[in-house]
């Protein structure tokens, strides 16, 4: 694997960020100057170039297209008050990035190549790294089959981009779910594991039904009995009952979140009991009931922490303790913004500078 390829630069003659207030953009639709593009033939990566943002020609033959050979990431850029621009644990990213290339039978991509690759397009978007208190810039890496041709096979050549785009609160206010229990997410033995561009596919139809009833997101239950709880759109799940923090443990069907990852870390580091086991739906009523669920929330990039404030579930909305009361959750939210944005310590090393 070639890891010290070099990348050709064609920079922007002139920047498009004047059109924007990257302070106040919608989530995914303004995107920054430039990006990565690198190609894989013959066995190895070749062709590496940070080129300005542009639409791209595709033949309609192109394999991703067809069967699917296309994974993502999703990770942030932070700029602090001195601004400084870090990205919050990339080599998490990059390592989940690989563990999906391989199930996909897709090339590896060499960590030093696209650590690289990340610093020199983060280096000359620096401008677009948002400095409000939620700002970010969400980076989005994905690799995908090229090969022109029908036919259900492995493609011999691929793609991987980098696009960035700016962001800001992802959801505005606390999100209701309802708890699906027709469709599943993910089924053992499947992908649920990696971010495979099929399992968002996969969970539309089941999301818009939910959001036809009123509710933001889906709560995906295990495939076989639908009893257990895994993970709600595109966040884990985490649940404070009593005094403990209690996560469906990873198992094949669950993405292993770097901000669970974090969550966990930092609740372990205050001394929180931390439970990472198979939740039952059956378990968290009868806590709702008893008056011992305290908190109910989602955690990912996108949306960092995302309150859940209501969970339906045959045909019944459950009311959730008030977000002002949620102690663990709100703290969590404020320190890991604060390391982010650099206005605590990072004890745990988790910022990585870049300018
Ligand atoms: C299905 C799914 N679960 C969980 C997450 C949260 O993962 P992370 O914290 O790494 O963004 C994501 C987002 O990447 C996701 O798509």
């Amino acid at each position: 694997m070639n890891s010290t390829l070099d990348i050709s630069i064609n920079k922007i003659s002139n920047s498009r960020i004047s059109q924007y207030d990257i302070n106040d953009v919608p989530f995914g639709k303004c995107f920054s100057d430039h990006m990565f593009v690198a190609e894989y033939s013959d066995g190895e990566w070749n062709k590496a170039s940070i080129m300005p943002y542009a639409d791209v020609p595709l033949s309609y033959a192109t394999s991703s297209l067809h069967y699917g050979q296309a994974i993502f990431e999703g990770m942030k850029a932070y700029k602090n008050d001195a601004g400084e621009v870090s990205l919050f644990r990339p080599f998490e990213n990059i390592n989940r990035m690989n563990k999906s290339a391989i199930r996909m039978a897709m090339p590896e991509i060499p960590v030093d190549f696209f650590m690289n690759a990340l610093n020199e397009l983060i280096r000359l978007d620096s401008s677009w790294v948002p400095s409000s208190e939620y700002g970010s810039l969400y980076i989005r890496p994905f690799l995908i089959s090229t090969d022109e041709a029908i036919g259900v096979k492995i493609s011999d050549t691929y793609k991987f981009i980098i696009i960035t785009c700016p962001a800001g609160k992802y959801y505005s206010e606390p999100v209701k779910v309802l708890v699906e229990t027709t469709y599943s997410r993910a089924v053992h033995g499947g992908v649920g594991f990696v971010k495979a561009a099929g399992n968002y596919g996969r969970s539309l139809y089941p999301t818009k039904l939910a959001q036809q009833k009123g509710y933001h997101q889906v709560i995906w239950t295990d495939s076989q009995t639908h009893e257990y709880f895994e993970e709600s759109g595109t966040m884990n799940v985490m649940f404070v009952i009593g005094e403990t923090l209690i996560t469906p443990a990873l198992i094949d069907t669950i993405l292993d979140g770097v901000t669970r990852k974090s969550v966990l870390e930092l609740a372990r580091d205050w001394g929180v009991n931390v439970e990472e086991r198979k939740v039952s739906i059956k378990e968290v009523f009868e806590a709702h009931e008893n008056g011992t669920l305290k908190e109910v929330f989602g955690c990912g990039t996108a949306a960092t922490i995302a309150q859940i404030i209501s969970i339906g579930y045959n045909g019944k909305d459950y009311e959730l303790t008030p977000i002002a009361e949620r102690k663990f959750s709100n703290k969590v939210d404020e320190t890991l913004r604060k390391i982010r944005k650099g206005k605590i310590e990072d004890k745990m090393n988790w910022m990585l500078k870049i300018i």
